[in-house]
């Protein structure tokens, strides 16, 4: 169970935001600031994913994505790769799923993961599948170039088996043509590692996100972490392009 603490007790309940999407960085860092292999880095990742799925289910978050892994990570030494896949597949426990009645989604490009990772993966999918808890989207072998791309095959493919005119194709039918179609757009994104950029990731998605930038390492971030961000959420005002005046009017 995840602790309760101050922050928490000063964010408004009926604003938490209802699609969380983290970039998981500064495992490595973490790592070597110890002296330590990276690898441990990444398993000292896996806990914190644990403590912020908690997390995520305690502040009534409904969906939250994380980037375990991206298309550019396929360019890693091989060793890390392979330490990582190990590490994301040791990591589904399904009784842990099970559990917290939390329903795992994958999105990416799955053909390229090696068939040992892909296979009980995709069967902790299945058998999540009505789960009605907590949705969590793992970003494995992904990147929004892409998934953007993929889009772009399938719609060119109707097209020219007559199934659409492309000049009546909508933003909505490429959202209904996205690893995440179904999945409400991410209201905040967070990336901790004290990099502030979004590394391919849910770029169509993100387009009016928050977008939440902290130093601390994933390893470190913690449920108060996660209750800072959500506060920081909450002190903005979501224009979506419109004024202040306007959206005064709406609320
Ligand atoms: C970025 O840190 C992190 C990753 C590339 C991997 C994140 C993966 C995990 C935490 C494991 C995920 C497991 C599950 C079950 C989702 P980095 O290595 O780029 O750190 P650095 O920027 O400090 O080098």
């Amino acid at each position: 169970m995840v602790q309760s603490n101050e922050i928490q007790s000063k964010l408004d309940n009926s604003r938490i935001p209802s699609h969380v999407a983290i970039i998981m960085d500064g495992n490595g860092r973490w790592a070597k600031q110890r002296g330590l292999d990276r690898s441990v880095g990444h398993q000292h990742g896996v806990d914190t994913v644990h403590t912020i799925t908690e997390s995520a289910i305690a502040l009534g978050v409904k969906y939250l994505t994380l980037y375990a892994f991206s298309t550019e990570n396929w360019n890693r030494p091989a060793a890390e790769v392979a330490a990582l896949m190990a590490l994301i597949l040791n990591s589904m426990e399904e009784s842990l799923f099970m559990k917290n009645n939390v329903r795992l989604l994958i999105i990416g490009d799955v053909e390229r993961l090696p068939e040992e990772v892909r296979g009980p993966v995709l069967k902790l999918v299945e058998r999540t599948a009505g789960n009605t808890g907590l949705t969590e989207i793992i970003a494995l072998s992904y990147s929004s170039k892409w998934e953007l791309t993929e889009v772009v095959r399938k719609i060119a493919r109707e097209a020219i088996e007559g199934k659409c005119n492309p000049e009546a194709i909508t933003e909505q039918d490429l959202d209904n043509h996205l690893a995440t179609a179904g999945i409400p757009d991410p209201e905040l994104l967070i990336r901790t590692g004290g990099e502030q950029r979004l590394s391919n990731f849910l770029l169509w998605q993100c387009a009016y996100s928050e977008l939440y930038f902290c130093d601390t390492y994933w390893p470190d971030f913690s449920h108060e972490d996660f209750c800072k961000a959500i506060f920081d959420y909450q002190q903005r005002e979501r224009r979506f392009g419109k004024t202040s005046e306007q959206i005064q009017q709406t609320t």
